[in-house]
């Protein structure tokens, strides 16, 4: 890794989406506590999560990376976290069943808190504001006051993180993950569901084939991977102050670690390769995640690669097209062409939420779940027709009951949305619809499986 880097260098680099603040000497207070404060995450985990990802881009793996899209202080609680996690676990299942390979689960979670955003100023009323940018900056609510960015939130965030953080590992090692609760993970939002019925087919030919390999002496007493499951934290890495403040050096590497996040990923709109967000990404070893949107052309991808994995280390790179259903058949060959060409290893990930939101009728902000499952199917198509691995997807989701995306198969309608529309920031897939992509996902897999098993 880049030894001569230092987790200031950022600071000379242009930086676009973040925060000026008013109070200086606020700001470099909560800097300096926050580099007293623990990591959240540790280079053992990273350089873990990094195999697992090397697993994926090699073809051998599959990705399933999803959360809220903004966590928010308001929406923080056990029961919101526990059931996001079991309706991941559900999907991981269904795709593992589907595909016959592991399932590498990262949660976009304990740090999900930073929002880029379109416009600097919103206006309600005829009043006009600064934009809100997700709870770790400024507020939700439409006053002056909130909109003012407060380097203290910093504190809470890092605070909401670690608690969450902390359950995230006690459910993911803890037994709440054992396979043998299979049947456990299941949400009564989903009940009378499509999905629903299908996961319980699926759990029980599971527990049918646990009930044999155990008479044959194999169980979680004598596997211990049957009874947790390897669950990771990533976010997108918008807010450079925060982001600085948890970086720490490996003692015994001398290795740069986001200390934030296991995964940190890079947005569409701060991708600039010599921007401030480029910069510091490059610096750590954590698994680095990179939007991909339609302005995004193959020649600057390449310089992208260049900066970001200069070692072409399988997983360390994960780009994560995010084009929309119109137009990922148009854009993604050519960058598929230029990684091929030059031999670049990375995983490639479908973010089918960010290309396809729209404004219903009734004036919400939300995505049509055909529209989202339109370019999971194409990303899959674009791959099989280049030759190269559709390694995963990344959503926008959440195991609590709400109405934000239109469709699916119980489909919410535009009337529906004003009903349990939660979200900080983009609209998310429910757990039912989130359970209903995951096996449509899974039939992806296991069609790809078999023409893979056809061909020899
Ligand atoms: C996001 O993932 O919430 C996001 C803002 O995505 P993008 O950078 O792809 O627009
Ligand atoms: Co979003």
């Amino acid at each position: 890794m880049a030894h001569s880097w230092q987790k200031t260098d950022w600071r000379s680099k242009p930086r676009v989406q973040m925060p000026t603040y008013r109070d200086m000497d606020a700001l470099n207070a909560v800097e300096d506590r926050l580099a007293k404060y623990p990591p959240l995450v540790f280079a053992g985990e990273a350089r873990r999560l990094t195999r697992a990802l090397g697993e994926v881009a090699n073809g051998k793996a599959f990705l399933l990376q999803g959360g809220d899209c903004a966590e928010s202080f308001a929406e923080f609680g056990a029961d919101q976290i526990r059931d996001t996690f079991k309706v991941m676990l559900q999907m991981a299942v269904a795709l593992t069943f589907g595909g016959k390979i592991p399932v590498v689960k990262i949660g976009r979670m304990a740090g999900q808190f930073a929002k880029p955003r379109s416009a600097d100023t919103e206006t309600v009323g005829g009043v006009e504001l600064p934009s809100y940018r997700g709870d770790i900056i400024n507020g939700f609510d439409f006053d002056a006051d909130s909109r003012i960015p407060d380097p203290d939130r910093m504190l809470r965030a890092y605070t909401q993180a670690a608690a969450s953080l902390n359950l995230l590992r006690a459910f993911s090692q803890g037994g709440f993950a054992d396979i043998k609760r299979v049947h456990s993970w299941t949400l009564e939002s989903t009940k009378g569901k499509p999905g629903y019925e299908r996961y319980h087919a699926l759990a029980n030919g599971i527990a049918e084939s646990l009930d044999f390999i155990e008479a044959a002496g194999i169980s979680g007493k004598t596997v211990n991977s049957m009874k947790r499951v390897d669950f990771y934290t990533s976010h997108e890495a918008l807010l450079l102050e925060y982001e600085e403040s948890l970086c720490r050096m490996d003692s015994l590497t001398g290795d740069w670690v986001a200390g934030s996040g296991h995964m940190i990923w890079i947005g569409d709109r701060t991708r600039q390769p010599d921007g401030a967000h480029v910069e510091f990404a490059r610096g750590v070893i954590n698994p680095i995640g990179l939007k991909c949107g339609p302005t995004l052309d193959a020649d600057e991808l390449i310089t992208l690669i260049d900066k970001l994995n200069p070692e072409n280390t399988p997983g360390r790179l994960t780009l994560i097209a995010r084009f929309g259903a119109d137009k990922v058949a148009e854009h993604l060959p050519a960058l598929i062409r230029a990684v091929e060409r030059e031999g670049r290893s990375v995983v490639w990930s479908c973010d089918p939420m960010h290309g396809n939101t729209i404004k219903s009728e009734s004036g919400y902000k939300t995505r049509p779940f055909d529209r989202v499952l339109a370019e999971v199917q194409q990303f899959f198509q674009v791959h099989a027709a280049e030759g190269s691995y559709a390694g995963g997807v990344h959503l926008e989701m959440t195991g609590s009951d709400v109405t934000e995306c239109t469709g699916g198969l119980r489909a919410v309608t535009d009337e529906d949305l004003s009903s349990r529309y939660h979200t900080a920031c983009d609209p998310r897939l429910n757990a039912a619809q989130s359970l209903e992509l995951a096996f449509l996902v899974a039939e992806e897999l296991q069609q790809r499986g078999e023409a893979e098993r056809k061909a020899g």
